[in-house]
């Protein structure tokens, strides 16, 4: 006993003690690297060597006949529209080179290759060939932008991978990210770094894979990217910017740190432990989180990598609790102090994504890579000085921009930046021409973004400051800037755009959050059904129990639906409408209080309270069923202020749909305990489910007397957007939480139904609902004019949890 004790002790001592030899020989190595770069500061060769590679540069760069390109047609137009530009990139002749220095500067940034190797020069030309002729296809002067970061995007993708479950499961994780997530960290932007790492990983395991990879190893190694993508992205929102945020307080923070710490030491997540204050929520989830991520991870990693994995995280680890640690107040920082924790936070950042596949070592990408950080990091935050200056963040621009006129001895971080950049062509990738083109190319990028965000005049502040002591060298840079031409990269372009549609969508989705919210409230007030001062006091029975089932916490989406159409998309006036609106419900209430019956599901709840058959008994719940049909015609009869023929049509229609309603609940009813085939499911979820939102979006159309073409659009989208609702239902039924659905779960399985996943599985059952999705999507796509709230409503239907 006390021996395996003493083991035991030992044991993690000696693991301690390898994690911080492994510490202090990045330390070491990135101290190396530092002095190496402070002598060429010292001595100024940078300078001399850069002067003349702009020398050679710039003959690519700088076009004596310039005016040529003022003539009509040839200007440059708005970068902010990426498919215009890309139109324009084509018929200019320039596209292949942008897209040629877009996709280096990936493999060397992203993938730590060196571009005079064969082997990676022919994975350009066949990625720059596959996106050229990406863009020549979708490019077009006049085609709307296509979302670049979306569901439909993605999840297109994985079926041409066969790695749909992977996507399916990455979104669901980034779904709850943002849900989870604590307010003080931007849910937005923890998503976009989310998925900025697990494109990275991606692109390591596309790099790897050839054409004679087997078909079942390129899905599998592919599926396990987007996960190991996801769980080791997960540190950067979880880890790094929760202990940056003031979520926790100091004592906490210590505490969440130690955690990690142990982690990584031991190779095992510890529980959490004692735990104060009211953060125990958030710590919950993101320490289950992270435990499964952590998990996934380690069963991956191949026994004789896992100890090179484990030392990685705690280098990079350590360095940014080391950087973290940092205070803007301290005057005493030495140069050592400043750069070497980010020597080593900003290169193991990128050398870990290998361990992370588990992938053998590789001298060449570990010694690039290494050498890389530091540009990277001098260059985004170069980028963000001011962001950072506001935030009292300490990087090596805001503290000399601080402390410049008392500390002479700071090494000023922009001089550095370019030894960097000298050291970077001519040490690391070796003189090679085509990584001096695309380096210097980013670097006057760099700039020209940078005086475009600031304007003249401040950047020529920034540049005095930080330029100054080099005013020759200085000079050519700057004439670069004002003169050089195709310098932009496509990464920037999307990342701007992205960046433009991630902002446009919060607020729409704010929007239509607030419509569904509001709508249903004016709905909610207009339901109630008075009861006549005279006839038999048995109908006052029967309309009480109506309300009974109409006052239960229905969403309201068909008459929602009918609302936003009606009200928004055709001007139609919301008075004059209330009668259709009302009309929906009650049919859709009394199609609920039909479904719930024992000759039927049987169900014992609905909307979070007793189905009304077990309040009273089937007939009662029959007879208010068809009261309430008789209702809706009612109302629908009374429309007023349309044109007679139109109303007249509508509830022609409105019948034919009920009809064909009751065909499909009698399917599905008939259904119980065969099995489908697909189209048979399609059909039965059609019939019962679809046609109600078909009906929805139609039926104001009627009112509006829009053209068949558009409601043929309409139909072709409430079909698909209708199944998928209805496959969510199944999900929902198979695996919701019941207390929030507000009606009973298992339900299906209960009556033997056949549901999507009955006869699908559970995996089979979201594929198909992700499907309809991308149809739906596409119909949206092509109607008329874009109706936004269709599509978050398409989100909606596929995202919610009752
Ligand atoms: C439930 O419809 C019946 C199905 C077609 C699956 P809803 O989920 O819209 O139910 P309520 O109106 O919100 O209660
Ligand atoms: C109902 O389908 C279809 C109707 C139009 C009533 P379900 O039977 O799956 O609906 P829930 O789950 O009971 O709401
Ligand atoms: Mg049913
Ligand atoms: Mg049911
Ligand atoms: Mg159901």
């Amino acid at each position: 006993m006390n021996n395996l004790l003493v083991d035991e002790t030992n044991d993690k001592a000696a693991t301690n003690a390898k994690a911080s030899a492994a510490y202090r020989l990045a330390e070491q190595k990135a101290s190396q690297y530092f002095t190496t770069l402070s002598q060429r500061l010292l001595n100024n060769t940078h300078t001399t060597v850069l002067t003349e590679d702009f020398s050679v540069w710039q003959k690519k760069h700088i076009h004596p006949f310039d005016w040529l390109s003022w003539l009509p047609g040839k200007r440059q137009p708005d970068t902010r529209n990426v498919q215009k530009y890309m139109h324009w990139l084509n018929v200019a002749g320039k596209l292949e080179d942008y897209l040629d220095r877009s996709i280096s500067y990936i493999y060397m940034r992203d993938l730590g290759q060196a571009l005079d190797s064969p082997k990676t020069q022919e994975n350009i030309r066949r990625t720059v060939k596959d996106t050229q002729q990406y863009f020549t296809k979708t490019a077009s002067e006049h085609e709307p932008q296509p979302d670049y970061i979306s569901p439909v995007a993605l999840y297109r993708w994985g079926q041409r991978e066969q790695v749909e479950e992977a996507v399916i499961w990455v979104m669901d994780k980034l779904k709850h990210v943002a849900a989870n997530i604590p307010e003080e960290l931007d849910a937005a932007q923890a998503q976009r770094k989310l998925i900025k790492i697990i494109l990275g990983v991606v692109l390591h395991v596309y790099d790897e894979l050839t054409e004679q990879t087997p078909r079942e190893e390129r899905i599998q190694r592919l599926d396990a990217a987007i996960r190991l993508g996801y769980s080791y992205g997960l540190t950067y929102p979880f880890v790094d910017d929760l202990l940056d945020s003031q979520v926790l307080n100091a004592q906490q923070k210590e505490q969440y740190s130690s955690m990690i710490q142990k982690a990584l030491l031991t190779g095992a997540v510890p529980d959490i432990e004692e735990w104060e204050g009211p953060q125990l929520e958030v710590i919950r989830y993101v320490h289950a989180e992270l435990r499964e991520a952590f998990e996934y991870i380690r069963s991956y990693q191949r026994v004789e990598m896992q100890q090179t994995f484990f030392e990685q995280s705690y280098v990079f680890f350590q360095s940014q609790e080391i950087d973290r640690a940092k205070k803007i107040s301290n005057a005493h920082y030495s140069n050592e102090a400043l750069y070497i924790p980010i020597i080593i936070k900003s290169a193991s950042s990128r050398l870990i994504v290998r361990s992370v596949l588990s992938a053998a070592e590789d001298e060449g990408f570990d010694l690039r890579t290494f050498h890389y950080g530091i540009y990277n990091q001098l260059a985004d935050d170069f980028a963000d000085m001011f962001d950072d200056l506001r935030d009292g963040a300490v990087t090596p621009y805001t503290y000399y921009l601080k402390y410049r006129d008392l500390r002479p001895d700071l090494i000023n971080p922009y001089e550095l930046y370019w030894a960097v950049i000298s050291y970077l062509i001519h040490e690391v990738y070796q003189s090679n021409p085509k990584s001096c083109d695309v380096i210097l190319d980013r670097a006057i990028n760099g700039l020209k973004r940078c005086r475009e965000r600031l304007g003249q005049a401040k950047y020529d502040e920034v540049m005095d400051i930080f330029a100054g002591g080099q005013p020759e060298f200085n000079q050519i840079v700057q004439q670069m800037v004002r003169k050089a031409h195709d310098v932009d990269f496509l990464d920037k372009l999307l990342r701007d755009e992205v960046v433009q549609q991630l902002n446009n969508e919060k607020q729409q989705k704010e929007m239509f959050q607030q419509t569904l919210q509001t709508v249903r409230e004016r709905i909610n007030v207009e339901l109630q059904i008075s009861k006549p001062g005279e006839g038999p006091d048995m109908k006052g029975v029967l309309i009480d129990a109506a309300n009974y089932s109409l006052q239960g916490d229905g969403k309201r989406l068909r008459p929602i639906l009918t609302w936003v159409m009606g009200v928004e998309q055709y001007g139609l006036r919301e008075s004059s409408l209330m009668p259709l609106l009302r009309s929906m419900e009650y049919m859709h209430t009394a199609s609920l209080i039909f479904d719930d019956l024992p000759t039927q599901d049987n169900a014992s709840t609905r909307r979070g309270r007793s189905t009304l058959h077990q309040l009273h008994n089937s007939s009662t719940a029959e007879l208010t069923g068809l009261f309430l049909i008789q209702r809706a015609i009612c109302e629908q009869s009374s429309l007023q202020g349309f044109d007679e023929q139109a109303v007249l049509k509508l509830i022609q229609y409105s019948a034919v749909k009920a009809e064909d309603m009751c065909a499909g609940q009698a399917m599905d009813l008939g259904s119980r305990g065969k099995s489908l085939t697909l189209e048979e499911l399609n059909a039965i979820c059609f019939y019962k489910t679809g046609i109600a939102f078909e009906a929805a979006l139609v039926m104001p159309a009627i009112l509006a007397q829009v053209k068949d073409e558009e409601i043929a659009e309409l139909k072709a989208f409430a079909y698909h957007a209708g199944i998928a609702f209805q496959i969510r239902d199944d999900l929902l039924d198979y695996a919701g939480d019941q207390r929030v659905l507000g009606k009973p779960a298992g339900q299906d399985e209960r009556n033997n139904n056949s549901t999507f996943v009955s006869i699908l599985g559970e995996q089979g059952a979201q594929k198909a609902m992700w499907e309809h999705y991308c149809f739906a999507y596409d119909a949206l796509r092509r109607m008329p004019q874009p109706i936004p709230f269709l599509k978050y409503l398409l989100d909606y239907l596929v995202g919610r949890e009752r």
